[in-house]
């Protein structure tokens, strides 16, 4: 996940693989209310762990439902229908899945059992609306309070226990702003059938209807059957009462699906295909839809149950004119795809953009403006023109209005190469895509491929001690590149020359040895820590002894050689920080920023006596600096690699500076030199 301000792509130019899509946002809210409801505990597998799924299971918890996670599985146990706190202030970030049925649900159990209870969100919450619900709500007796402007949130829900709600007529609400008040109504009102039937009237058209199958499907799950007549009148039968199917799966989401089967539209070309598992021919997500829509653009997919493959079809993509209506989320990913077509694009039925996470208009328009396109918006529609010659894709920085969707969206411009470009793209607030899939990106660099000379590296040499390794990886979190830390493959290689008791001086024992390491450096929850083999290296890689069996194999022409593939093979997107002692000079010439550190050996030796003393390793610093100036002579002195300052190398003497300040001066560096310089 990138908490950075930034995240810069560089031209793309393939796309092929495995992805794994995180659990449906839709399927797994609605899953997790209607386990909070319903009497008895539910096991519910591959659930989405993301901003918006976080705000229900906080509102759930809050509420007293019980939670209890066991590996991949969360276990909830409901409320039955009666609830356990009286009083909550629930705060639901810009989770419309959670804000609008908890609305409803809470409106309902106010009335019946008495309470009082605070819904609220991000500023954009406050901006969305919900007064077609809480329309549908007064009538039925509920007292709502609007908080701020009347029809959106914040909102108060208050009873007193005893309450009655009046069922005997129809419920009215608007279809034609948003499904989810629907949704919410049929998810509450199953808890007001006491008395008798209740009936639901759907008033104007009802948009996005596939998410009201979505929750009739599950509503089915938990026990309650809804008659409905035309998608404009809906029946919950007297005495409807949640019971929980004890095991529920959540499908992968399919929306999200949608930015790789577009991937694989557009990059997924030659070789193998772009394979998606966790959605596919059976979801119940009206999203799965959108495989239509690119088909119609030119994809070639085929499926199965919980699979899809794509792979490139026609080439340029076709213009299509689509209703986007059944599709709403998923149909952002057309207008991007549009850019590679080689006609243009016009999407209509899309009113709902604009009360979405933003405007998603307003901004899908200004940011394809961006790149290059021509773009002509309206109420309802959007229209985009490809970017083609002679008309330039441009580089371009890409806001993303605090919206998941536009993130995802905007990263397949990254694929320009593929129709004339050569632009990197900047993607503002990448962390965004927490809200539905935390992973992304990391997703995305798992399956694409780029020219390696395109990839930008930014180098950092310096004898030892002199802090390359913590400026590096520091470096590479603020740019969310690559890490290669050059001097744990010598340390490895050492290592593997003491294990198998090969003279770390022998160079044709030690050479093939460091062909195959078999290293593996963690990622994620298990980031900092390195496998050879089944063995973790981790902390002997560090101890001194190591460094010095390094410093020794690390002469050898041999060993030098044999290490090249590996370290060459970190060069992938988004971008690479190396460090050691070669890395501008020897592996990556054409790295565009160049660093090389020159703290004084006393510097460096006071720096690991009190990294030693720290770790209550006992140490004395004339022995360490005689011991540091002896290994700079070896490394400065050797016939092959040399330490020394690469051609057009930034001298960066940090005797005296804090690793922040070091790290500010490599990326003010950065951003003069690097690919998006001045944007
Ligand atoms: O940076 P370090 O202390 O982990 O490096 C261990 C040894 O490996 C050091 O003595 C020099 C050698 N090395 C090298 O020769 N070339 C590199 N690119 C990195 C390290």
């Amino acid at each position: 996940m990138y908490d950075i301000p930034h995240l810069d792509l560089p031209p793309l130019n393939g796309a092929s693989g495995t992805v794994q899509l995180p659990g449906s946002k839709s399927i797994s809210n609605r899953v997790l209310l209607l386990a909070g409801l319903a009497q008895g505990t539910t096991a519910v597998h591959d659930l989405l762990d993301s901003d918006d799924t976080r705000v229900m299971l906080d509102a759930l918890a809050a509420l007293g439902c019980t939670l209890r996670r066991d590996g991949q599985v969360l276990h909830v146990t409901g409320l039955g229908g009666r609830l356990r706190q009286n009083e909550a202030d629930l705060f639901l970030g810009n989770a419309g899945t959670a804000m609008r049925p908890l609305a409803a649900a809470l409106a309902v159990l106010a009335t019946l059992q008495g309470g009082r209870f605070t819904l609220r969100g991000v500023p954009r919450m406050h901006e969305r609306p919900i007064g077609d619900l809480v329309d549908a709500l007064r009538p039925l007796g509920c007292t709502i309070e609007d908080l701020g402007q009347p029809g959106y949130p914040p909102l108060r829900l208050v009873g007193t226990a005893g309450g009655q709600l009046n069922t005997a007529q129809p419920i009215r609400v608007r279809g034609d702003v948003s499904s989810q008040f629907l949704t919410a109504l049929l998810m509450a009102l199953p808890l007001a059938t006491e008395a008798g039937d209740v009936v639901i009237e759907v008033v104007g058209e009802l948009i996005s209807q596939p998410y009201i199958e979505i929750t009739l499907n599950l509503l089915a799950r938990f026990g309650i059957t809804v008659q409905h007549q035309g998608w404009q009148r809906f029946t919950l039968a007297q005495g409807s009462a949640y019971r929980t199917p004890g095991r529920i799966r959540v499908e992968g989401d399919a929306s999200s699906a949608s930015y790789f089967i577009a991937m694989g539209a557009i990059a997924s070309h030659g070789g193998a295909p772009l394979r998606i598992e966790g959605v596919g021919s059976d979801s119940i997500q009206g999203d799965i839809r959108f495989v239509e829509a690119a088909t119609a653009m030119g994809a070639q997919v085929k499926s199965g149950p919980g699979w899809l493959e794509v792979h490139r079809g026609r080439w340029p993509l076709a213009g299509i004119t689509l209703d986007c209506k059944h599709i709403p989320d998923a149909a952002m990913t057309l207008a991007v795809m549009a850019l590679y077509a080689d006609s243009p694009t016009r999407l209509t039925g899309i009113a709902s953009w604009r009360v979405k996470e933003t405007d998603r208009i307003a901004a899908m328009a200004t940011e394809l403006r961006k790149l290059g396109a021509t773009v002509d918006e309206g109420a309802d529609f959007i229209v985009v023109q490809p970017i083609q010659a002679p008309q330039p894709w441009q580089t371009a920085a890409l806001r993303t209005y605090d919206d998941h969707r536009m993130a995802m969206c905007l990263s397949l411009a990254a694929f320009n190469p593929l129709a004339g470009g050569a632009a990197a793209v900047r993607i503002l607030d990448p962390g965004c895509v927490a809200k539905t899939f935390p992973d992304y990106f990391e997703t995305l660099f798992g399956v694409v491929t780029a020219d390696p000379a395109q990839v930008p590296v930014i180098t950092i040499d310096g004898p030892t001690a002199s802090g390359k390794g913590t400026l590096a990886a520091a470096v590479a979190t603020a740019l969310g590149y690559e890490l290669l830390d050059s001097g744990a493959l010598y340390r490895a290689t050492g290592l593997a020359a003491q294990l198998a008791g090969v003279n770390p001086d022998d160079e044709a024992a030690v050479a093939p040895l460091a062909t195959r390491l078999a290293l593996r450096f963690g990622r994620g929850a298990e980031a900092g820590r390195t496998w050879m083999g089944e063995r973790e290296i981790t902390d002997e890689l560090r101890l001194e002894s190591t460094g010095l069996l390094a410093s020794r194999v690390s002469a050898l022409p041999a060993v030098r050689q044999a290490l090249q593939g590996l370290q060459l093979a970190f060069r992938r997107a988004p971008g690479l920080v190396a460090d050691g002692r070669d890395m501008g000079t020897v592996l990556f010439p054409d790295a565009a920023l160049k660093i090389f550190l020159t703290a004084s050996a006393e510097h460096r030796a006071e720096r690991r006596h009190k990294q030693l003393i720290s770790k209550g390793i006992p140490a004395n610093i004339a022995d360490l600096r005689a011991d540091l100036e002896a290994r700079d002579a070896r490394d400065q002195n050797r016939a092959v690699s040399p330490l020394k300052p690469a051609q057009g190398a930034k001298l960066l003497d940090n005797s005296d500076l804090g690793i922040e300040d070091s790290v500010q001066q490599v990326l003010d560096a950065w951003q003069q030199r690097g690919p998006l310089n001045g944007v």
